[in-house]
């Protein structure tokens, strides 16, 4: 267990996982100040600060000047840095006196570089879909030829969630492959078809202590039509994968290979390890990606539903004392739908002001809203991302818990202009539990 004492917090971040990191921390017994930079609009004023995400001198100054202990870093680009050195390894070298939650950039390569991964995991013989990297533009077509279509192209590094195309048609994989090459290494991959599960773990470097599976809706609409998100809901726990049951055990066992396998590396580690896998009709789980970072908004809805103190976690991921940490307790079933801006995702264009009386209506009907692209100007709070709110909620079931959010939402005007979501996360989970 983590001292008794008080700690400083930063959190660094301005998406809608930082947001609730940010929350997670502040509702700590064991934290005293905590601010967040740049933060967003949903965190009050007095306790953002603007040093940007990337800029590493900046924020070894702003820890200095607050005084700060610990940093909790939400988004990929400062984890991962340039493949070497990223915010971790930069603050063990100029401020080794804070604590940094969250992989360094050796181990964020897991997400950095899809290559990587899959070399991860083929040495540590974690199942995962058959696949070719292609270096040049005259390899495409060989490799085109092994895989047939469908087939998965995506880009070696960080794409922003951009890098990854199911291709249909040969025709639609050649263009995605010349499309990711000029970036750097393609990886084409077979493609696994079932349900896809989202795996958070808290990981100290030695230890591995999963938090609830979760299933994230990637599509933009509603029955999984329409165009690729950054994902517009989500909902955990997963019925059909119960943690005493075989599935889960597979998750677990396939998590657990990850770290140890970045540990033998000589790269252990900490922070929220996410596995994405895809569970085919045996029940069988195929690792599809690692993130170096909880997933978004996978986060947000485990962070809602967490019972107890996580902020208490967090210290011990860093402390390398995870394994006297109790098993995680949640909430019965929880869920979240995200509110996005008109145009999302192709051409977001949000505009107008989030109305103060949505805010209190929400609050009101028990649903927390986590800021996800939002900013804070004189007039009041405006959105300015794609996702802009991410609305969670917790019930007995996820029926319940997803009415929660439902109701609040139809029972009132649209919170900004133009704002819009899926109108079908979370239905029918305890029924996909049974269709099994
Ligand atoms: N929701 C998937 C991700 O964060 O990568």
């Amino acid at each position: 267990m983590a001292k008794r004492r008080s700690y400083r917090v930063l959190v660094v971040g301005g998406d809608g996982r930082a947001h609730a990191l940010y929350k997670a921390c502040e509702m700590s017994p064991l934290a005293g100040e905590v601010l967040c930079t740049p933060g967003n609009g949903g965190i009050r004023t007095m306790k953002r600060r603007d040093v940007g995400v990337m800029d590493f001198v900046g924020l070894v100054a702003l820890c200095a000047n607050e005084a700060i202990d610990i940093v909790v870093v939400s988004p990929e680009a400062p984890l991962c840095g340039d493949g070497t050195m990223g915010i971790v390894d930069y603050f063990k070298e100029h401020a080794p006196g804070v604590m940094v939650f969250g992989p360094s950039a050796g181990a964020a390569r897991l997400e950095g570089s899809k290559r990587f991964c899959k070399q991860l995991c083929v040495e540590n013989l974690i199942l995962t879909a058959r696949y070719d990297e292609v270096t040049a533009t005259e390899q495409i077509e060989r490799v085109l030829a092994t895989h047939g279509v469908p087939t998965v192209v995506k880009e070696d590094g960080l794409a922003g969630g951009k890098g990854v195309t199911v291709a249909m048609t040969v025709e639609d994989a050649r263009a995605a492959a010349i499309r990711g090459i000029v970036k750097g290494p393609v990886i084409m991959e077979d493609v696994v078809t079932g349900r896809e599960v989202s795996f958070i773990c808290l990981s100290d470097g030695k230890d591995v202590l999963p938090l609830r599976p979760a299933r994230d809706y990637k599509r933009a609409f509603d029955n999984d039509k329409g165009p690729n998100t950054g994902g517009m809901g989500c909902y955990s726990p997963l019925p059909e994968y119960p943690e005493d049951g075989p599935v889960y055990a597979q998750l677990l066992t396939m998590a657990n290979a990850v770290a140890d396998g970045i540990a033998v590396e000589d790269f252990p580690f900490v922070g929220l390890l996410y596995v994405g896998a895809m569970v085919d009709r045996e029940g069988t789980p195929w690792l599809l990606e690692v993130n170096c970072r909880g997933g978004d908004p996978e986060t947000e809805v485990l962070l809602n539903g967490f019972k107890g103190d996580f902020f208490e976690y967090i210290v011990a991921c860093c402390e390398g004392t995870l394994a006297d940490m109790p098993t995680p307790q949640f909430a019965g079933a929880s869920a979240c739908v995200v509110v996005a801006s008109e145009g999302y995702p192709e051409k977001p264009a949000p505009h107008g002001l989030i109305s103060q009386d949505w805010l209190a209506h929400m609050a009101a009907r028990g649903v927390e809203v986590f800021h996800a692209g939002t900013t804070e100007i004189a007039e009041g709070v405006k959105p300015t991302g794609g996702r802009v709110l991410v609305l969670c909620a917790n019930a007995a079931t996820h029926e319940e818990a997803r009415h929660k959010i439902y109701d609040a939402l139809n029972s009132i005007p649209h919170p900004f202009p133009g704002a819009w979501w899926r109108t079908d996360i979370a239905k029918g989970a305890a029924q996909l539990a049974l269709d099994l």
